[in-house]
């Protein structure tokens, strides 16, 4: 039935909410902000500054936009250095397992993340190059829930996008699937999610989507 499976990133192939979280909370600390895990999990699939803005929904006062820039490349600082501490050992083997059977079925693999250490993650995680194409933050303009970062990812495979399955833990990516018209299938965090296809509660449950 598909082609091409296009997959996030973090909460799909790797879990970095924790340091997500970690970095933008000594952030939110520095300027007196409130923040918490509910609010984190608010920032899934949103790129680095509307995750800010998000943030400084609870900040009384204005920032300028050059502030905003400054401390938005602080917290990107803090957390790749949390990042150093990801490794192969983080790929979960059922993940890997599940991947490598999708592709001996011939299907083609593509990540499609608002993230812009997309390619920093897949190596700690030791995916360089496994991907057919990767396509994230640095090559687009708009973020999930725009379709963007999934469209470029089908063309990079030279696939349709209606032969293209996306495989999702945020609600705003569910939603770019569909304003793509591909199909979405939710995990972790959007499982639930109306949007999806697919409602998936673990990654090799995948293989039975793709049969259908
Ligand atoms: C992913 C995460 C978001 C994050 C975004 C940008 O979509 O789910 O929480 O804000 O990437 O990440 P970046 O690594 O570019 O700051
Ligand atoms: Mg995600």
């Amino acid at each position: 039935k598909y082609r091409g499976i296009i997959f996030d990133l973090d909460g799909v192939i790797c879990h970095t909410d924790k340091y997500h979280y970690q970095a933008w909370k000594q952030v939110a600390d520095q300027l007196g902000i409130y923040f918490d895990e509910t609010i984190n999990n608010r920032l899934r699939g949103v790129s680095r500054m509307e995750s800010f803005e998000i943030i400084l929904e609870r900040y009384d006062g204005a920032m300028s936009e050059e502030e905003k820039e400054r401390y938005t490349a602080e917290k990107n600082e803090i957390y790749k250095e949390l990042l150093k501490n990801m490794s192969p050992a983080d790929l979960a083997p059922e993940v890997k397992a599940t991947m490598d059977e999708l592709r001996e079925r011939g299907l083609k693999l593509a990540i499609g993340s608002s993230s812009r250490n997309a390619c920093f993650i897949l190596g700690q995680l030791g995916l360089d190059g496994y991907f057919d194409a990767v396509s994230d933050g640095n090559q687009i303009t708009h973020s999930k829930p725009d379709p963007e970062v999934f469209l470029l990812a089908a063309k990079l495979i030279h696939e349709k996008q209606e032969d293209c399955l996306v495989v999702e833990d945020a609600r705003a990516g569910l939603m770019a699937a569909k304003a793509g018209g591909m199909d979405g299938a939710g995990i972790g965090d959007a499982s639930d999610c109306e949007l999806a296809a697919y409602h998936l509660k673990s990654f090799e449950e995948l293989l039975e989507a793709c049969n259908s």
